[in-house]
């Protein structure tokens, strides 16, 4: 048993038990983050607030919501949003919050790829990144579900379809996944589960890892340099704080992330206030009806590249290409075989790639609203083989790149 004595005070009594001192500086005081990174790598920090944000907007709205396939909607559509005081403001808070957390989600992977933020011990930070995305992903879909309007069960529809994998026909499996022939009571109640608890704390347990894997390669900078922590935080500690090239994680670089953070929350509460509607589709605002195919049936803004790439294919090829999709970002760090962990615009071919790879998703998105006729899907087709080439040339043309 350690010694233990009589404590002077609160914290020397915590400092005994839990080393509370010692966590604070392993994990704030001390934890060196480099001066020289800009706005892009506040990112993460709005991220963890916007998760924070949809937490405790879903905890209020999980007060009235009923899993019901005959009360969901109206318990979401009249209790919600007009019987219980302020339910509105949850509901918006918590639609904006799920659509706007996908576009911050796209600009901090673009900026971990613009900087190289994937290599040379970061692997993990953006495998547990990408596991993010992939439960991010789910608990958008699952939440999707929950009001069980004509898209929640359209989209439930179609999705589940996928798994009976094309020409395998493996109609058991999309049953098993629905607990019913077509979605119902079983499939709302397992969905709810999903989105309530299993995936939120699956994100929970996935954002400690994310923030884990941080914790010793240190976060990048926007210059790529090879800062050495131990030299920069020893320079600093002696006193030497403005010739040292790294801060302290608090309160000095945790300052100017929150100062990012409240323009984020300007923009945000602006739409959730004013611009709500782009986060709830109208098709929604029909219960849902199992005899009355929607016109359209198409994803929320943020999947709709993916799905794009899944449409202009006949359907085994058209898979075949939707999964190569859903995985390949994950294998970034081994695919781009460079040892430059430099910002793109010093990479040569890489920054093509870069900017190409970015229009090309932003085309896909586009094409993946309209229906895919004429035009529209030959323009389809052209930038979805143009997202497989890409992959496929990444290694060819970051192999001989020169070292910078
Ligand atoms: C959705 C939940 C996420 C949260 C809460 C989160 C949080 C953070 C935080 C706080 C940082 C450190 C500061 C910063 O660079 O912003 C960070 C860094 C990073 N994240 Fe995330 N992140 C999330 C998702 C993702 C995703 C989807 C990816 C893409 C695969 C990703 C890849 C990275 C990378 C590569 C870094 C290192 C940046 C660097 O070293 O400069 N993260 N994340």
């Amino acid at each position: 048993m350690a010694h233990f004595t009589k404590a002077t005070s609160v914290k020397d009594w915590l400092n005994q038990r839990l080393a509370v001192e010692k966590v604070e500086k392993v994990m704030a005081s001390e934890y060196w983050i480099p001066k020289n990174i800009n706005f892009l790598w506040a990112m993460g920090m709005i991220l963890a607030v916007t998760f924070g944000l949809l937490t405790i907007s879903g905890i209020f709205l999980l007060m009235y919501y009923q899993p019901s396939v005959d009360t969901a909607f109206y318990s979401v559509n009249y209790t919600i949003m007009r019987e219980v005081d302020f339910g509105w403001l949850w509901r918006h808070v918590h639609g904006v919050a799920a659509s706007v957390v996908f576009l911050v989600i796209y600009i901090h992977m673009f900026t971990g790829i613009y900087y190289g933020s994937y290599k040379k011990g970061r692997e993990m930070i953006w495998i547990s990144g990408m596991l993010l995305f992939v439960t991010f992903s789910a608990e958008a879909f699952s939440g999707y579900m929950l009001p069980w309007g004509q898209m929640s069960y359209w989209a439930g529809m179609v999705i589940t379809n996928i798994f009976s994998l094309g020409s395998l026909h493996l109609d058991g499996l999309v049953e098993w996944i629905r607990g019913d022939y077509v979605p119902a009571q079983a499939f709302l109640n397992r969905f709810f589960m999903l989105h309530v608890f299993l995936l939120p704390l699956a994100i929970m347990g996935l954002i400690g890892l994310h923030f884990a894997a941080l914790r010793i390669p240190h976060v990048n900078n926007q210059d790529g340099e090879e800062i050495d922590f131990d030299v920069e935080a020893k320079k600093y500690l002696d006193g030497d704080t403005k010739g040292s090239k790294v801060m302290r994680f608090a309160n000095d670089f945790l300052s100017k992330d929150l100062m990012v953070v409240g323009f984020f929350l300007i923009f945000f509460f602006y739409l959730v206030f004013w611009h709500y509607g782009f986060a709830l589709d109208p098709v929604n605002f029909d219960p849902a009806d199992g005899l009355k195919t929607p016109a359209h049936i198409y994803p929320e803004w943020y999947f709709l590249w993916s799905y794009e790439i899944l449409r202009p294919f006949p359907v085994d090829i058209g898979l075949v290409a939707f999964g190569f999709a859903q995985v390949i970002f994950m294998l970034l760090p081994w695919l781009d075989r460079s040892e430059n962990t430099v910002p793109a615009n010093r990479r040569g071919k890489f920054a093509i790639w870069f900017w190409v790879m970015l229009v090309d998703m932003v085309v896909l998105t586009a094409m993946g609203k309209l229906p895919p006729e004429g035009i529209f899907s030959t323009i389809g087709l052209i930038a979805s083989l143009l997202f497989i080439a890409m992959w496929i040339i990444l290694p060819f043309i970051t192999k001989n790149e020169k070292k910078v």
